[in-house]
């Protein structure tokens, strides 16, 4: 099965510094999803239009756009899918507002969380484990924004695992049961990224965010410990750095530093999402941190959707925007279930861990039991602390998961 990338663009209202321009109006919303430019005063329609597999004019909300949009990937990442959604578009272009939004107009990001938690409530036949990370991609640096005081703003390095997965090495990745823990931990995450920084602007301008969920299911019932297929998936809500840091030019080298006001990871997803749409044998998938981290969502294992969001005040950003979504369309993606029958995934060394703790409790018993006959006295409740790795990438990692009781 090979799927394309899915493609929309959402046009978002004036915002009053374009009003004072005036007439500012350069793009339309034509029939059909298209998008036409158009001469400013007259209306008048010029030679250049796109059309995408869904273009959202100014009066659609973020819901419309999640429903259309995010929703069916949503879904499919809780089947077992990985999962990518990215907002492209110029700084002030309406991506922050689309993937986060605000507290009256909650974004894909807080929509999703909802989606999930809606969605589990109604499969009680499965159980599901969410781990959740939230990490932030400037000037090449990797952060962690869930990072603890004494760790926060450390780069973080990436790093492949032998099987050839690549992971972030000491990413957190917090386990999350409910919808209400996830949105605080989305809270702290972007309350991280403010924290220390001086001009905020500039920063979310040049940096990317990754929002990443890790969904593991299984059958509910099933014996623990048998050979029970657990599916793994990653779902990756990106808000990407400003269009207009990436370089059209093709510069390398020096000139692809921050510095230079061009952004290596935009640059390099610019390139690899060309090189894609021409077919081209080889890949620079490792020659920036954003495309590395985010292989799969870019023609390999994932079904991946693309918002760019544009002004229909700018003429020439507005077309570079709508240059760059028409190259992704062509992208075709293999997504497949993601399966794992080894012991690589938490749920199922959980099922092991429990299974042995009984085993061991058991023996417990007994020897208190006999005890207990001998000396006459019973026996307290047990207790039983249940260890487990960071993350399956991690394997070095422990990390205290659940203590209880059992009489
Ligand atoms: N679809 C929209 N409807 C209403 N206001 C929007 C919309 N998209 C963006 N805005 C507003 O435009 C401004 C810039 O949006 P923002 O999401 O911060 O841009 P970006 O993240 O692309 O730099 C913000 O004030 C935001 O509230
Ligand atoms: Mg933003």
């Amino acid at each position: 099965m090979s799927d394309n990338i899915l493609v929309a663009v959402r046009v978002r209202p004036l915002i009053a510094r374009e009003e004072a321009d005036t007439p500012p109006i350069h793009w339309q919303v034509g029939s059909d999803n298209t998008i036409i430019q158009v001469e400013p005063g007259t209306g008048k329609i010029l030679p250049t239009s796109y059309k995408f597999d869904r273009v959202f004019g100014s009066e659609y909300s973020t819901c419309d756009v999640y429903a259309e949009v995010a929703e069916p990937i949503v879904e499919s990442a809780l089947a077992g899918f990985n999962g990518t959604v990215f907002a492209y578009g110029q700084t002030s272009s309406g991506k922050t507002y689309t993937m986060m939004g605000d507290k009256r107009n909650p974004g894909i990001i807080p929509l999703a969380i909802k989606n999930i938690f809606r969605s589990i409530e109604n499969t009680p036949n499965r159980e599901y484990l969410i781990r959740a990370s939230y990490m932030e991609i400037y000037n090449e640096n990797i952060s962690d924004l869930l990072a603890g005081r004494e760790t926060r703003g450390k780069s973080l390095s990436v790093r492949e695992d032998p099987t050839g997965a690549v992971y972030v090495a000491d990413l957190n990745e917090e386990c999350v049961n409910c919808e209400e823990k996830l949105l605080a931990l989305m809270r702290r995450g972007e309350k991280n990224r403010h924290t220390g920084v001086t001009n905020m602007n500039e920063r979310s301008s040049r940096s990317h965010t990754i929002f990443r969920l890790i969904l593991e299911s299984r059958e509910r019932g099933e014996e623990q410990g048998a050979e029970e297929a657990v599916t793994v998936s990653h779902l990756n809500l990106v808000d990407l750095a400003g269009s207009e840091n990436a370089s059209q030019s093709g510069a390398t080298g020096e000139r692809l530093k921050e510095g230079g006001f061009i952004n290596k990871s935009l640059f390099m997803l610019g390139r690899v999402i060309s090189q894609l749409s021409e077919g081209e044998p080889f890949v620079n998938y490792r020659d920036s941190k954003l495309t590395r981290i985010l292989q799969l969502s870019l023609g390999g294992n994932a079904k991946t959707a693309v918002v760019c969001t544009v002004t229909p005040a700018a003429v020439e950003q507005t077309n570079s925007s709508l240059r760059f979504a028409s190259r992704a369309k062509a992208i075709k993606n293999k997504p497949v279930v993601n399966e794992v029958v080894s012991d690589a995934c938490l749920l199922k060394r959980y099922a092991k861990e429990i299974m042995d703790l009984r085993r061991h409790l058991e023996q417990e018993r007994n020897t208190d039991k006999a005890q207990e006959v001998e000396q006459g006295s019973a026996a307290g409740p047990l207790t039983f602390i249940v260890w487990t790795r960071d993350s399956v990438a991690k394997p070095q990692a422990l990390r205290l998961i659940t203590t209880g009781a059992i009489d």
